[in-house]
């Protein structure tokens, strides 16, 4: 097991010598290790892989990925330096697709170019750096607020169900669904959390109970299959998830199997949330059936660390998130407060806000 003392940096990507760097997730829990993002490319491979992974995560290290696809050429002019952000920014976009975060970041850092074309190359570079590390700070600041804001909804003595990991791990450091279980139990109040496994790739099994450990919550881990009959036992009072994209009348692209989660809490009347940023909030698209949704290798299904766990050659699906209905969610927990439905006017307000 990774050490506890590893995590007391508390963060999941930074910038150090030229370099991005990022604990390589796919090892977890097993092993902690940190590694040197140089290239595009690598970066390219880092979020494929899901060694960076969640949607701030993902945001953040697409940032990061455009500055070191400027690295190691000369440009002519703030001209040619913009053109390359933007060939730099097409390649990233093919990463994953689900993850509005990534498309965010990217728009984020060819507008930053844009806005400072009249500076020299070398400054319009170091002033793309400069957003990145922005858009790294700002994440910080927004998952507080998220958990300050969510912090309410957790009530001394309740288990609160959560699925895949939207917690540190999935955020440049503090986490959205899992922040306002941080600021709670900050805050003194004690509560218990079920941890969903998340097949196929088991981010609740392998990073959430392993976070919320270290933050010494405490932590009891279920197969995906046992949510609807813990909540039937009344085992859980609160369900809450992250997002990957919610769509402008509130409907929520998250990790597969989430769905099957907030139909089972309506069907035991158990409030279920999302907590997110607004730069996941993707106001392009009118409902979730516009969000597309990543399919994965089927290999993920059929095998486990190399062992196979299926049949040779069985035909796969394996869709990487699915869309719970807006008419599914209690409240979607952003850093400027919870939006309650009606979503197209509240997420219309939360964009109106500045946060506090
Ligand atoms: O495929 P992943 O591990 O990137 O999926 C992550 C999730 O679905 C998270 O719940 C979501 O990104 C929210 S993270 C704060």
């Amino acid at each position: 097991m990774a050490e506890l003392t590893r995590v007391s940096k508390n963060r999941t990507i930074w910038w150090e010598n030229d370099t991005a760097i990022l604990i390589d997730q796919t090892l977890l829990p097993g092993t902690y290790r940190e590694i040197s993002i140089r290239t595009v490319e690598e970066m390219w491979e880092a979020i494929r892989m899901l060694r960076v992974r969640g949607a701030p995560a993902i945001g953040v290290a697409t940032a990061y990925g455009v500055y070191l696809g400027l690295q190691g050429r000369t440009y002519s002019d703030s001209k040619a330096v913009i053109e390359r952000v933007n060939e730099v920014a097409d390649y990233l976009a093919t990463c994953r697709p689900t993850a509005v975060n990534l498309f965010w970041a990217l728009s984020r850092m060819r507008e930053a170019a844009e806005a400072h074309a009249s500076l020299s190359p070398t400054d319009l570079c170091a002033r793309l750096l400069e957003e990145a590390h922005i858009i790294l700070q700002e994440d910080n600041e927004t998952c507080r607020a998220i958990g300050r804001f969510g912090a309410e909804l957790i009530q001394d003595g309740m288990t609160v169900l959560t699925h895949c990991n939207a917690g540190g791990l999935a955020t440049a450091c503090y986490g959205t669904g899992l922040a306002p279980l941080f600021s709670a139990h900050e805050s003194g109040k004690r509560f218990h959390v079920y941890a969903d496994e998340t097949r196929p790739l088991l981010q609740g099994a392998r990073l959430t109970t392993w976070e919320l450990r270290q933050h010494r919550i405490p932590v009891t881990l279920i197969c995906d299959n046992m949510a609807a009959h813990c909540m039937k036992a009344g085992r859980i009072q609160l369900v809450l998830v992250g997002a990957d994209r919610i769509a402008s009348n509130g409907d929520t692209a998250n990790k597969i199997g989430t769905y099957s989660v907030a139909l089972a809490a309506q069907a035991h009347k158990i409030p279920f949330y999302i907590a997110a940023p607004r730069s996941t909030i993707d106001r392009s698209i009118p409902s979730g059936n516009e969000i597309p949704i990543e399919e994965r290798d089927p290999r993920e299904v059929v095998s486990f660390g190399g062992i196979l766990t299926a049949p040779e050659g069985i035909a796969v699906y394996n869709p990487a998130f699915d869309v719970t209905p807006a008419d599914l969610i209690a409240g979607i927990v952003t850093e400027v407060g919870i939006l309650r439905p009606p979503y197209k006017e509240s997420i219309l307000w939360a964009f109106s806000r500045t946060p506090a």
